[in-house]
Order: C-alpha cells, then sequence, then structure tokens
C-alpha cells in the first residue's frame, strides 16, 4: 500500500499561527471523507474555529458527527486527566477527593509535559477505537488541529521527558504507547503549514529538521498557503514593467496595483523556490482568496486541492 497521507491514522497539522491550519484541517477532512474515510477532527485548544467550518459554533468532548462520514472532537486535558483518575483509582469516593483537592489543580498544571500526554493519550485512544461489528478502526483518519509550532513541538517532545519521571505505573504505560504511535511513521505524520516569506520559510526549514532529528517524527508534506495566484503572463508582466507612470499628476493606480501585485508574487515565488531547494519534503501550495473570511465554497475548493494534489503526492 502506498505510503500517503490518506492512509495514515493520525495527521498533526501544525505551523505558525495564522498560517491556515483550522482552515487545511477542515479542507482535508472534506477532502479525505471524500474518498469515504471516516474522519475524526480534533481540535486541542481554547478558541478554536473548526467548527464554524462545519455550522458548528464548538465542538463537544464527545465526537459529534458534523457530516456523514466527518466526526469532530474538542480535547480537554484536565478533564482526560480527571477520566484518567476515575478508571485508576476504582474508589470513587477517593477519586472524587483527589480530584477536588488543590494537590490535583497544582499537578494538573505544573507537571510538565501531562497536559500535553493527556491530548496524545486521548487522541491514540481514538485510534485504538474499534467498531464494535466490523472490529475495524471506528476512524480511519484523524486530524488534530495542532497548536502553532512553538507549542507543537513541545506536544510532540513531551513523551520521553514523562517516560523518565514515571517508570512505572499507567502514566508510563500510556506515555509509551503514545511514543508508539508518534513514532511510527506508518500510523501518524506532521503536515506542516507556512506562508511564502522570509521568517516563515525558515521556521519551516529549521521545523523540519527538528521533526525529524529531535522528535524522530515523519513530516508528510509542507503546505505553503496564501500564494498570490499568477495574474498576469509573462509577456503582460514585461509590458507592464515597461510603461511609464512617471509623468507627475497622471500616475495610474491600477499600473501602480499590477506593479505591486507583480512584486509580491516575485518575493513569493522566491522563498517557495527557497523551501523546494532547502527543504527535504514534498511542497505543496494553496492560493490565496481575496477575501476577507473564507466561505465554504472556498474551503471545497482548498478541500479539491487537497484531494487531486496533496493526498496523490504525499
Ligand atoms: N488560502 C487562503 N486565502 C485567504 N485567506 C485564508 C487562506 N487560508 C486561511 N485564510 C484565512 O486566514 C485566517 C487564518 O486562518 P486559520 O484560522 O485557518 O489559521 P490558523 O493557523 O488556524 O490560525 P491560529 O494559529 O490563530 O489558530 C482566517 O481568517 C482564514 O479564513
Ligand atoms: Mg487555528
Amino acid at each position: 500500500m502506498k505510503d500517503t497521507i490518506l492512509n495514515k491514522r493520525v495527521v498533526f497539522v501544525t505551523g505558525k499561527g495564522g498560517a491556515g491550519k483550522t482552515t487545511i484541517t477542515a479542507a482535508m477532512a472534506i477532502a479525505a471523507a471524500s474518498h469515504n474515510k471516516n474522519v475524526l477532527i480534533v481540535e486541542t485548544h481554547e478558541n478554536e474555529a473548526l467548527g464554524s467550518h462545519f455550522g458548528q459554533i464548538r465542538f463537544t468532548e464527545k465526537p459529534s458527527r458534523l457530516d456523514s462520514n466527518i466526526w469532530g472532537v474538542r480535547i480537554d486535558p484536565k478533564t482526560v486527566l480527571e477520566e484518567y483518575i476515575q478508571r485508576y483509582v476504582t474508589v470513587p469516593f477517593v477519586a472524587y477527593q483527589i480530584i477536588q483537592s488543590r494537590i490535583f489543580e497544582h499537578f494538573a498544571v505544573a507537571a510538565p509535559g501531562l497536559k500535553e500526554v493527556m491530548i496524545l493519550s486521548e487522541i491514540w485512544r481514538f485510534e485504538q477505537k474499534k467498531n464494535s461489528n466490523t472490529k475495524t478502526p471506528l476512524y480511519d483518519l484523524i486530524i488534530v488541529d495542532s497548536p502553532a509550532t512553538g507549542h507543537g513541538l513541545s506536544l510532540f517532545r513531551v513523551p520521553s521527558t514523562l517516560i523518565s519521571m514515571f517508570q512505572t505505573g499507567p502514566i508510563a504505560v500510556q506515555t509509551r504507547w503514545v511514543e508508539d504511535m508518534l513514532k511510527d511513521s506508518t500510523r501518524s505524520c506532521l503536515v506542516l503549514v507556512a506562508l511564502p516569506e522570509e521568517l516563515p520559510v525558515n521556521e519551516a526549514l529549521e521545523f523540519e529538521r527538528k521533526a525529524e532529528n529531535d522528535l524522530n517524527m515523519g513530516v508528510a508534506a509542507i503546505i505553503v498557503n496564501m500564494i498570490y495566484p499568477e495574474i498576469f503572463s509573462p509577456n503582460e508582466v514585461a509590458v507592464i514593467e515597461r510603461m511609464d507612470n512617471s509623468e507627475p499628476g497622471k500616475k495610474q493606480p491600477a499600473l501602480e496595483a499590477a506593479r505591486r501585485q507583480i512584486v509580491r508574487r516575485k518575493v513569493q515565488q522566491s522563498h517557495i523556490h527557497r523551501l523546494i531547494t532547502e527543504g527535504e519534503h514534498p511542497v505543496f501550495q494553496l492560493p490565496f482568496y481575496y477575501t476577507n473570511n473564507l466561505d465554504q465554497e472556498q474551503i471545497k475548493d482548498i478541500a479539491e486541492y487537497i484531494r487531486t494534489g496533496l493526498f496523490k503526492t504525499a
């Protein structure tokens, strides 16, 4: 079977803040669902906007059906930790006391990496869930709208820290299962969303090095989002560049705007070129849409790009 994103079980969509992670998570779900996959999309942090792409304000902590084969869920690490304690402390009263205590609050907030492991453990549980009749996985593909890159890396780096803290016990076991999932590149992968600008491209190049060297996680692709479309043909560009717009009092705003667009596109293209030549992973390109807020049609359009492009190459 070809090793493509569609054949993985868990895809973590990460990247710089505002680069388009949430938009691409939603579009990727639509694209995967059109391949008859049962898809679960996961939001992991506050102020999420994933639900709005499916007519919901907010996801709940139990998966809810968004479309014929798309489900959405929100993971709240504190709730997961509470469930965890209820599962392992079998005397309900004691479990209740622990959860209510200030030690719990302190532990939940302060133990380094615990929050991340709770999030990843919940994702692992969704990955393991089976259909009770067919015994096949309940969700073929889980797409995680992950925190922005700075935080994203710490999300994936956690397990080894915790493994060294808890040598034995349920948290240690759970952490190892999570680590196995993350490090198995046939099961999980990262998709990095970048913008075609200098610093984001530098960050993307650095991220892909760290992902494979420090984290041992597979990067399936880098998506460059918001690329200015080619409005003018090379001949038209040459003509626009030759036109004289210097006569005082007769400057043509449309010509100025066209020139600005040409320059911006050239700059973007040079950064994309750098990412393709210096990076090690497939680079997949998505256009910029001239609008304030993407609507359903544009999300479907991005889904179509993903279905016919990204899913064929990565
Ligand atoms: N290709 C595009 N063309 C135009 N606008 C876009 C494009 N992709 C995303 N946007 C818009 O850019 C904004 C940021 O996108 P989105 O919320 O998906 O980014 P994000 O990486 O999830 O941000 P955050 O880090 O804040 O969670 C949104 O208003 C979205 O509609
Ligand atoms: Mg987002």
